[in-house]
C-alpha cells in the first residue's frame, strides 16, 4: 500500500533507538524528511531510501525547548505534516514507593512535553488544515501492570487529552490518535527485564518468558510493527481515523473494546 507520505515532513520525539528510532525509519523509507529528536542522537543527517532523517538534539525535559520545538521545524523544514509524540518511559516503581520527587519527573517527561508538542503541532497543522498527530502510548493505560503506576497514570492523563485535541481540531482538518504499544523487544524493556529479574531472584529469561505467557500471539513485538501503525495512521490512508486508540500488542489486553 502506498502511504502517500512522500515529499511531507515528520517530527519524531524521544526518537534515538527503540520504538522513536523504527518510526522514524519508517516514515523515512515513506519517503518523508523525518526531524528525529533526542538526547544522544547527535546532529548527523541520515538518506534512508526516497528521504532523509535529520537528527535533532533535543531533551523532552528541557520545557523551553519544548515548547519552541514545534515552530523550530517549521521554521527550518516549511512545513509539518505528522507528529509522532514519544516519549522516553518513567521509573518503574510500586505506588507506596513511589515519592513525590518520583511523580514530579514522569509529569515532566511523559505529561507536560506531550500537551507542549501536541498543542502546537495541532496549532500549526489546523492553520495549514492538514496533519496528523500520534501519540505513542502504551496499553498499560487500559491494564495496569505491577510497578507501572507512573506509566498508567499521566499516560492517562495524555490519552484524554489527545481526545480532546482530536475533537477540537477535526474540523480543521487535523487528525489525532494514539497507539497502544505491548511488550516490544527494546533496550527499556531489556533493562526492566534485569530491574524485575534482580528484585525477584529470577533470571531475566525467566522474566521474559513470563511476559509473553501472557500474550496470545506468543511473542513480543519488534518495533518496526509498532513504526507500521503509526505511518498508517500518520498517512492519508486513514483519513477517516481520528480520536481513537490503536493496541499493538499481540492480544494481551483482554478487554473487548
Ligand atoms: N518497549 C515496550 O515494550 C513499551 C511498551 C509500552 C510503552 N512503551 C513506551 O514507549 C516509549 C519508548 O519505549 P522504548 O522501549 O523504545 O524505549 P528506549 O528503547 O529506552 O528508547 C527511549 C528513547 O527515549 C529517548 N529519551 C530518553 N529520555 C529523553 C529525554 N529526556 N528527551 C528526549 N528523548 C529522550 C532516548 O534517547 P536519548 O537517550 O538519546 O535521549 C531513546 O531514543 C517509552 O515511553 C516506553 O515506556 C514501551
Amino acid at each position: 500500500m502506498d502511504l502517500g507520505l512522500h515529499s511531507g515532513v515528520a517530527l519524531v520525539t524521544a526518537a534515538s533507538r527503540g520504538i522513536g528510532r523504527a518510526t522514524a525509519e519508517r516514515l523515512a523509507r515513506e519517503g518523508m524528511t523525518v526531524v528525529a529528536a533526542s538526547r544522544s542522537g547527535g546532529d548527523a543527517e541520515e538518506l534512508l531510501d526516497g528521504g532523509r532523517i535529520v537528527n535533532l538534539p533535543h531533551d523532552l525535559a528541557d520545557e523551553q525547548a519544548t515548547a519552541a520545538l514545534v515552530n523550530d521545524v517549521v521554521e527550518r523544514f516549511g512545513r509539518l505534516d505528522a507528529a509522532v509524540l514519544n516519549t522516553a518511559g518513567p521509573k518503574i516503581t510500586p505506588v507506596l514507593s513511589t515519592t513525590w520527587e518520583d511523580w514530579t519527573a514522569a509529569h515532566d517527561l511523559l505529561l507536560r512535553p506531550v500537551v507542549q508538542i501536541g498543542t502546537a503541532a495541532a496549532r500549526h497543522m489546523a492553520d495549514a488544515e492538514v496533519g496528523s498527530i500520534v501519540l505513542l502510548s502504551s496499553t498499560w493505560v487500559r491494564q495496569p501492570a505491577p510497578g507501572g503506576v507512573l506509566s498508567t497514570s499521566y499516560r492517562s492523563a495524555a490519552s484524554a487529552f489527545i481526545k480532546s485535541l482530536a475533537t477540537e481540531v477535526a474540523g480543521s482538518g487535523v487528525r489525532v490518535n494514539q497507539v497502544l504499544t505491548g511488550a516490544t523487544g527494546t533496550d527499556r524493556t531489556q533493562r526492566i527485564a534485569e530491574i524485575k529479574a534482580e528484585a525477584n531472584g529470577t533470571t531475566v529469561e525467566e522474566e521474559n518468558a513470563a511476559v509473553v505467557r501472557d500474550i496470545p500471539l506468543g511473542r513480543w513485538a519488534e518495533a518496526a510493527e509498532i513504526a507500521d501503525v503509526v505511518a498508517f495512521l500518520a498517512s492519508a490512508r486513514a483519513s477517516f481515523i481520528t480520536g481513537t486508540a490503536v493496541p499493538v500488542d499481540g492480544g494481551a489486553v483482554r478487554a473487548a473494546h
